[in-house]
């Protein structure tokens, strides 16, 4: 980020991360293993079905262990994005996204409208990838979006392949948690992802920051997916909004687990009984951190509104349909460069 304006990084005061912040007490760790393991007893769902319940509920976010992705495969991956991010800018401008291809390098993206300090490389779960051609709601071209890889490191394409079917796996399974959480059957949510979801990859890099009091890696946001499977480095940055007091809350590294949040998608499904939270990741003097989060997303043409199942006359829908790849698309292009206007958010389809 060298010879670059350091204005536009620069939070707004509110927005400032605390350096000092405690540690407190952290996200709810989940062992998976009655879904991973091969005998489990009904009782053991149970109770794991009830921790996730209560960690959606009270948290939105939790670590998982015991999730049955090679330990191996996420050790190659971040090893691999690390070679990738420490080539030249110009090098890795060879593979940049652009307006009409969003998979590739990209090193200034907005979060609400101030510029986060990292580069990041997005692609695609699925190739081709199924979007809308625009956000008009009356246009219905449909575009095919396919991935840019990087030609160093070498082995790249195989193991970003590899480590997307591990993801999406597990992503199924925690969805049938979820699913059975709400009381819903297992396979519920499963109909809006199989007939080609919009889910992507993305690689976070967080260059080292001379002025970590007054930048954010990631500003304060909520993901848009449905859910969200995050793995970082053993260096620590993320922060998540607790829901009972709204203070920061550090999450720790711990060595192979994953980070789950649960994202707006969910929240509008449930009708706001699981609510997509706020975070953000800060960014340090001495040490790179990597991230590589995985985003899980319904088919571009699936009409996201509040489930059946889960409203009745006391409990009315709160909010009215959208559709998932238009609200996506609208997200995109609004990060991809300074708008100086307010984002679109799922608050925009409250019903009052
Ligand atoms: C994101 C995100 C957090 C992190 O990319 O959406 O929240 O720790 N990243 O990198
Ligand atoms: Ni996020």
């Amino acid at each position: 980020m060298e010879g670059v304006d350091h204005q536009e990084f620069v939070q707004e005061p509110q927005h400032r991360p605390s350096l000092s912040t405690m540690e407190a007490q952290g996200i709810p760790v989940i062992d998976l293993s009655p879904i991973t393991s091969n005998n489990t007893s009904p009782s053991a769902m149970d109770a794991l079905t009830k921790e996730i319940g209560s960690a959606c509920k009270e948290w939105g976010f939790f670590q998982v262990t015991n999730h049955g992705v090679p330990v191996s495969l996420r050790r190659n991956l971040l090893e691999a994005s690390k070679k990738f991010f420490s080539q030249s800018l110009e090098d890795k401008k060879k593979v940049s996204r652009d307006e009409s291809s969003p998979s590739g390098y990209y090193e200034s993206e907005y979060t609400k409208d101030v510029r986060d300090w990292k580069e990041v490389f997005d692609f695609f779960a699925k190739e081709p990838t199924l979007f809308p051609a625009t956000i008009d709601e009356h246009n219905h071209r449909v575009v095919q979006w396919t991935n840019k890889y990087p030609h160093y490191p070498p082995a790249f394409r195989d193991i970003i392949q590899e480590y997307i079917e591990e993801m999406e796996k597990l992503a199924y399974k925690l969805m049938e948690l979820i699913a059975m959480s709400l009381g819903l059957e297992a396979k519920r949510f499963e109909r809006f992802f199989i007939r080609g979801q919009t889910s992507f990859i993305r690689l976070n890099y967080y260059p080292p920051c001379s002025f970590p009091h007054l930048a954010l890696g990631v500003g304060p946001h909520k993901d848009e997916s449905a859910l969200t499977i995050l793995a970082q480095d053993e260096v620590e940055g993320l922060e998540v909004k607790r829901k009972t007091n709204q203070e920061w809350v550090r999450v720790k590294p711990k060595s192979n687990d994953y980070i789950i949040n649960l994202g707006d998608i969910i929240q509008v499904w449930s009708n706001d009984r699981y609510e997509s939270v706020e975070h953000r990741a800060m960014v340090n003097c001495e040490s790179e951190r990597f991230s590589i989060p995985y985003f899980f997303f319904p088919t571009h043409d699936t009409e996201v509104k509040p489930l059946e199942e889960l409203i009745n006359d006391q409990n009315p829908p709160k909010y009215r349909p959208y559709k998932s790849g238009k609200f996506l698309l609208y997200r995109m292009i609004n990060d991809f460069k300074k708008q100086n206007k307010d984002n679109l958010q799922i608050h925009d389809y409250k019903l009052a």
